[in-house]
């Protein structure tokens, strides 16, 4: 198994001086050659310097929640991909539930903002996943299969090494409500087999795939023990050092 990827999503949370203080306390945690899988927190944008400065001498990376598809222009409170990368970022959450339900992302959207964050070197994680009513009609994996399927077609194969796919049921997001780890391995199983088709064994074992929703230092461990979950996109549990860094003792555990 290639080592976990744990990512923070701060969502809009930790202004310039909490996200200082939450960064300091990730750093004192976790000193530079403290842990062995991949640590990122994902800050609102305007506090992304106060956490890279504070993260600056650890191996903890630091996220963009969003981005645009175009470098610069007339699009009052957007930020593009070469503005994160010269704030010192390494990765971008692209398509987040949150993103398509509030800001009408469609899949077209994400894939071509996707796209956009691969062509500048920087790492996507792409959100997917389908709402309740949608699991109780049995169209999760043509849901998930959709938004992926959009993706796949703008990326080659070469560019998936910069693809990180983050399985989010909306159901379990901030819900405290958990997908059960099946159901969790269900969905990865299915977003594997999805890459294997499409381009090959290899590229598919390598694409990480992270759970996200409710995961907290309580349920880590079965959720990151299932065989295609590598890693966790954590959104609540990641506020806090006490129960960020829990989760990543879990996965130091099973790696
Ligand atoms: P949650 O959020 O952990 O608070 O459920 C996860 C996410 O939305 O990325």
């Amino acid at each position: 198994m290639s080592n976990f990827l744990i990512a923070g999503n701060w969502k809009m949370n930790c202004g310039p001086s909490e996200a200082k203080q939450l960064s300091d306390d990730l750093a004192n945690r976790w000193p530079s050659g403290s842990f062995q899988c991949e640590v990122v927190v994902s800050p609102p944008s305007i506090s992304i310097p106060s956490a890279v400065e504070s993260l600056e001498d650890t191996d903890i990376k630091v996220s963009a929640q969003n981005t645009h598809t175009e470098d610069s222009g007339a699009y009052t409170g957007d930020i593009s991909t070469p503005m994160i990368k010269d704030a010192g970022c390494t990765h971008v959450i692209v398509g987040h539930s949150e993103r398509r339900e509030y800001y009408g992302e469609d899949n077209d959207l994400v894939a071509e903002k996707a796209r956009k964050v691969i062509l500048d070197d920087l790492t996507a994680i792409v959100c997917v996943g389908e709402k309740l009513d949608q699991r109780k009609k049995g169209e999760q994996e043509k849901i998930v299969m959709d938004q992926l399927d959009a993706v796949l077609n703008k990326i080659t194969i070469d560019q998936a090494k910069s693809l990180v796919i983050a399985y989010e049921p909306v159901w379990a997001i901030g819900t405290g409500e958990t997908a059960s780890p099946e159901q969790a391995q269900e969905m990865h199983l299915f977003i594997r087999n999805f890459l294997k088709e499409r381009w090959n064994e290899q590229r598919s074992s390598e694409i990480k795939i992270l759970y996200g929703g409710s995961m907290k230092p309580a349920n880590a461990e079965e959720l990151l023990s299932q065989n295609d979950v590598d890693g966790g996109l954590i959104g609540g549990a990641s506020l806090k050092e006490e129960s960020f860094s829990g989760i990543i003792e879990i996965a130091e555990k099973l790696s």
